[in-house]
């Protein structure tokens, strides 16, 4: 490298442009051999710059957001389920949702694709370079709870109310107990009209007191303040998973002795 690449090098670094030391070599070669004018030269080192800063943003805020793995829109196959409107799930796509404060509730039986649409629309919103985080709801209580017990609730709390867009996972799978209840309304409440929450859940709105123990003043107060600004995909549909078996061959006796 010669004297002046150096320097430009080292101004780079000191600028926190640390994607220019590793192109400017090929870049400013291949600009010598184009005939290039200057400003187009400079337009491709800042482009590159800035792709290079988008994707580090981007690693950062889905080591964050704690997504269990990650799915795309792109690899949803929307002929599999026709019961969902494909258009409702594109519009949620554009994110206007989030700058309404609006929540998404996915509603359907296992297998038929709720976590993978929330985790895509969860990875929209990173891309959009907007904070998400995803969490079970077993997992979040169980959080909430030993940070109660040991005095520190307040900070814990600030997790799930910090983030854009909070996505909470598997509601219905199991009853939740008074205590566990007043922590999730204790969120419901914290994000109402501030931030979107995107949840999914087993189980239709009308069974929902029997997820809170049967309490359906608690059901209908968390149910009041999430539905009033919001979109509910409901799905209808059979497993995906069991789809994949059957292809497989795993199902068909199974099959075969229904018939
Ligand atoms: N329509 C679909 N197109 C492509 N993959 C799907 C579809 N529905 C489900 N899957 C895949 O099937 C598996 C189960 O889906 P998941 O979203 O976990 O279901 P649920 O949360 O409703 O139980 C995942 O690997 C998911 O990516
Ligand atoms: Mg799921």
């Amino acid at each position: 490298m010669n004297l002046q690449m150096e320097r430009i090098s080292s101004y780079a670094k000191t600028l926190g442009l640390s994607r220019i030391p590793e192109i400017l070599d090929s870049i400013a070669e291949k600009a010598a051999d184009d005939d290039i004018s200057y400003t187009d030269f400079l337009e491709k080192v800042l482009e590159a710059e800035s792709a290079a800063a988008k994707e580090r943003s981007m690693t950062a805020l889905l080591r964050f957001a704690r997504l269990p793995f990650i799915k795309t829109l792109e690899g949803f196959d929307f002929s599999f389920q026709p019961s969902i409107d494909k258009k409702k799930v594109l519009e949620l796509a554009t994110l206007r949702f989030i700058h309404q404060g609006e929540n998404i509730i996915l509603l359907g039986p296992p297998g038929v694709g709720k976590t993978h649409l929330a985790v895509a629309l969860g990875v929209q919103t990173a891309e959009a370079c907007h904070r998400v985080y995803f969490t079970t709801i077993s997992d979040m209580i169980m959080r909430l709870t030993k940070a109660f017990n040991e005095n520190r609730l307040q900070e814990r709390m600030r997790v799930y109310i910090s983030a854009k867009v909070l996505i909470i996972d598997e509601i219905g799978y199991q009853p939740l107990n008074s205590e566990a209840a007043a922590l999730f309304f204790k969120v419901i409440c914290k994000r109402y009209e501030k931030g979107s929450i995107i949840l999914t859940s087993n189980k239709g709105y009308g069974e929902w007191g029997e997820i809170f123990s049967g309490d359906s003043v608690i059901a209908s107060a968390i149910l009041d303040r999430l539905l009033h600004h919001s979109t509910t995909i409901n799905i209808k549909g059979d497993s995906y998973r069991l789809k994949e078996k059957r292809k497989a061959g795993i199902l068909k006796s199974l099959d075969e002795r229904r018939c």
